[in-house]
């Protein structure tokens, strides 16, 4: 378990060194593409289109080392953005402006390497026919984005509570408006200070990075009787009591877990 803490605790300067690997392999096969591509095409080559390539090779590669899909388009447009800003001498505001943009949006892709993506309408209608059985639902989306799964369940006749919780300052202000107007509440709170057991339903939809440490929290806190829901990553070394599997284009899976059946194993 220690070391398991500790290796989470390198992954982000792991992942950014693979990055920056990626970037200069890929500027050695640029070089090397130079290097040969007279043989085809006559030089001189346009630094506006080679940056590109650039770009293009270091998301290559950097899918080769298995970083997430994310860092993809993060590889190609580095070397582009620092290109076109350096030749357009834009001023160094529009970057601050940009990234502190970003990060209203994305706050916890830094903090909690949870990055903000959305539970589609197919998924969510699977939300609510899961739940709809249980009686007297309290229901809380840890981490709840623009608020649409609190809204949905608010409008369920079993549901007595729907709440959830963000920290990321555009969603959260988004969600707390929309929850105003059309159900539930949202509240601006760490999903680790939260007390979980007030709740009979607990959805997550997060990354690979939270779930160990939230699955205790679920097992230790949830009250009996109650189920948790993560969509898309299962809690590592866990069998999960249900999984459904949907037909949208991403094949989504939702992770069912009744925290009673576990609470032996702990
Ligand atoms: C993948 S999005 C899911 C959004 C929403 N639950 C949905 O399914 O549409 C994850 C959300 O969790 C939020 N988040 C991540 N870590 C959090 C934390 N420790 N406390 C509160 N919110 C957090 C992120 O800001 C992001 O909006």
């Amino acid at each position: 378990m220690a070391d398991s803490a500790v290796s989470r605790q390198w992954l982000p300067w792991r992942r950014l060194l693979h990055a920056l690997i990626a970037q200069l392999l890929a500027l050695l096969l640029l070089a090397g593409g130079v290097w040969f591509a007279p043989a085809l095409i006559d030089p001189p080559y346009e630094w506006s289109v080679l940056i590109w390539i650039q770009g293009a090779l270091a998301w290559g590669v950097t899918r080769l080392f298995g970083l997430p899909r994310w860092w993809g388009p993060i590889q190609l447009l580095l070397p582009v953005g620092l290109y076109f800003g350096a030749n357009w001498s834009l001023s160094p505001w529009w970057a601050l402006g940009a990234f502190a943009l970003i990060y209203l949006f994305f706050a916890n892709a830094l903090t909690e390497r949870v990055p903000l993506y959305l539970t589609n309408s197919l998924t969510r209608r699977a939300l609510v026919d899961l739940v709809r059985p249980i009686p007297s639902v309290r229901f809380m989306d840890l981490g709840c984005g623009f608020g649409a799964n609190v809204v949905a369940m608010s409008r369920e006749h079993n549901v007595i509570e729907s709440q959830g919780v963000e920290t990321a300052p555009i969603p959260f202000a988004v969600s707390w408006a929309r929850s105003r107007i059309q159900g539930g509440q949202v509240f601006a709170r760490n999903l680790w200070h939260l007390d979980l057991s007030r709740y009979n339903v607990v959805y997550a939809f997060l990354s690979p990075e939270p779930m160990p440490g939230l699955w205790l929290k679920v097992v230790q806190e949830m009250p009996e009787q109650s189920v948790f829901v993560s969509n898309s990553f299962a809690v590592p070394d866990v069998a999960p009591d249900e999984v459904l599997t949907l037909s949208d284009r991403r094949q989504t899976q939702l992770f069912v877990y009744y925290p009673d059946r576990h609470r032996s194993d702990e």
